[in-house]
């Protein structure tokens, strides 16, 4: 066959036809918008040469429509392939806001879902740059049949590969519950949005006048309804975010977390660890503190930072080695636990338990939030998914109590009894079934309304009771914990605790699933 005959020349057509396709137009349309192009969001995140993309050349279905046409193009407004992201393959698809709004047809969703199957057949994480209008008008129920497909590939592979959306435009109707099903949502600060109806329909229906910065927008939510992970101001700071984000992930579910084989520099014996709880039990402090003088020097990683920042949740390494935490937050709402950091702390534990993370809990939390809208909201139902994260969870789970441990809040943070592997205290826990002052209220009732001069009787029987109950040393002494232990040593002690619980393994019972109470 001669190459540089006639079919050669169909083959450089058919390339010099693709290329006119993404012309500088559309690319200045999507530049003005403050985005970039699909083409040029994957040159960012992917190694240089290694990204490979699959079904360049389909085109759209134009059969059959009813209502309007497609417009014909090649590759139908999605970008799909693979390629090394700090040497890891990694599977992603791009949807082209240029191209019909991203909006999804049939055969963009067959392209979707082909790369889907590819990622989870080789073990490998799947990313998803969304920028789309939702499904494609014109194509009626085959484009609503098209996402359901991406949605139950989704399902089938969530807790065996890291599945993780970055939206970087529009994600409307359809294009919304892909994200909601992965791990974890990147977005854009004001350049992305996310809603299941639009500020349009939200006037006809509700008549209710309402922007789409206000109804989905990035910092929405990341703060209110917490679909959304990560926020940065624009899309190049999003990719440099997400691919340090993966350092910290395996591929798949069989594999171990990456380990970063660093010298790390940090003293195993550490004084600053002394100084940072105050004496005072009614005074607060930061727990990130406590985090980044324990972990790695600058390995700590938040998710969720501005959503129920009462629990902090993220990964840092220990040695190098990839760990979840979870740590009350005594500087919001003195560390409380109410339904959205339960919900939070539950969802973070999973994922950690689907990929091989151990986890390290550090605890300093009064109790659970009382209140009218809690219970009416569902604190019972919502702790209650905290309580059966944690106890399903099989990989190594550590706890150190740092301060407060009261009643539920007690048993819910991985307490022995709930599946902890080993429960340490520093010196300042308080352990106990409830606060001194709610103690002394109950148990003192009648003496304290008697009494000529009840304020100083209550401060006396809560002194009592927090030199007598209020200390780490009773549950120490009844085996309850495994040891009080000296601030300063505590990542001594991890280090110790978490290398021999490496080979952890734990038979689960034979069942279909769980009934978690979602
Ligand atoms: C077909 C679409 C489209 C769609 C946008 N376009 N959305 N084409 N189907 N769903 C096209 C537009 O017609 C336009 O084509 C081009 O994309 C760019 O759109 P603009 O509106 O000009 O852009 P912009 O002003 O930036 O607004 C973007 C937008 C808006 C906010 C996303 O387009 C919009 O509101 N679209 C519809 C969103 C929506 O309601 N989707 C739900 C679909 S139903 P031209 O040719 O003019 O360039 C759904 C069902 C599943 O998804 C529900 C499951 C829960």
């Amino acid at each position: 066959m001669d190459l540089k005959g006639k079919y050669y020349k169909a083959f450089l057509d058919r390339e010099n036809k693709l290329r006119s396709q993404y012309s500088q137009e559309r690319a200045k349309k999507q530049h003005k918008k403050g985005k970039l192009t699909a083409q040029e969001r994957l040159d960012l995140l992917f190694d240089a040469d290694t990204f490979e993309e699959i079904d360049t050349f389909v085109t759209p279905d134009n059969q059959g429509l009813e209502f309007g046409k497609v417009e014909e193009s090649f590759g139908d407004g999605v970008i799909t392939g693979h390629g090394k992201i700090n040497g890891r393959l990694i599977f992603a698809y791009a949807q082209d806001f240029t191209i019909m709004g991203g909006s999804l047809g049939i055969v963009h969703a067959r392209k979707i879902a082909k790369i889907q199957e590819m990622a989870l057949k080789m073990g490998a994480p799947i990313i998803a740059l969304i920028d789309s209008g939702g499904a494609r008008i014109q194509e009626g129920i085959a484009s609503l049949t098209g996402y359901a497909s991406i949605f139950q590939n989704i399902i089938q592979s969530s807790g065996i590969i890291p599945q993780i959306a970055v939206i970087m435009g529009p994600a409307a109707g359809g294009a919304v519950y892909s994200p909601a099903l992965m791990d974890f949502v990147f977005m854009v600060n004001y350049t992305s949005f996310m809603f299941v109806t639009g500020p349009n329909v939200v006037k006809e229906v509700l008549n209710e006048d309402v922007t789409l910065e206000e109804l989905g927008g990035a910092e929405v939510h990341a703060k209110k309804s917490g679909v959304a992970h990560f926020i940065y101001d624009d899309e190049e700071n999003t990719i440099i975010g997400l691919k340090k984000f993966l350092s910290y992930l395996p591929s798949n579910n069989v594999e171990n977390p990456p380990v970063v084989e660093e010298e790390v520099d940090m003293q195993d014996i550490n004084d600053k660890l002394l100084e940072i709880v105050p004496d005072d039990p009614n005074k607060a402090y930061d727990v990130i503190e406590v985090i980044e003088n324990i972990f790695d020097r600058n390995s700590f990683f938040e998710v969720a930072e501005l959503y129920a920042p009462n629990l902090v949740v993220g990964f840092a390494r220990l040695n190098g080695i990839t760990t979840g935490i979870v740590a009350n937050q005594p500087k919001v709402l003195a560390g409380v636990l109410d339904i959205d950091s339960s919900v939070k702390g539950a969802r973070f534990i999973r994922f950690c338990d689907s990929f091989n993370i151990p986890i390290l809990t550090l605890e300093d939390v009064p109790g659970f939030l009382p209140g009218i809208d809690q219970e009416h909201d569902g604190i019972i139902r919502n702790g209650a998914k905290l309580l059966y994260a944690y106890s399903e969870a099989t990989v190594p789970k550590i706890t150190v109590i740092l301060r407060k441990s009261y009643g539920g809040a007690y048993i819910v943070m991985n307490s022995k009894n709930l599946g902890g592997d080993f429960n340490f205290a520093w010196p300042t826990a308080e352990i106990a079934v409830m606060g001194p002052d709610a103690a002394v209220t109950i148990l003192f009732r009648r003496e304290l309304e008697k009494s000529d001069d009840p304020v100083k009787l209550k401060a006396d029987l809560v002194k009592q009771y927090r030199d007598k109950v209020a200390n780490p040393y009773i549950a120490d002494e009844k085996g309850f914990i495994d040891e009080v232990i000296d601030p300063a040593i505590t990542r001594k002690k991890l280090i110790s605790a978490f290398t021999a619980l490496s080979n952890k393994w734990v038979q689960v019972p034979s069942r279909k699933h769980g009934n978690i109470p979602l």
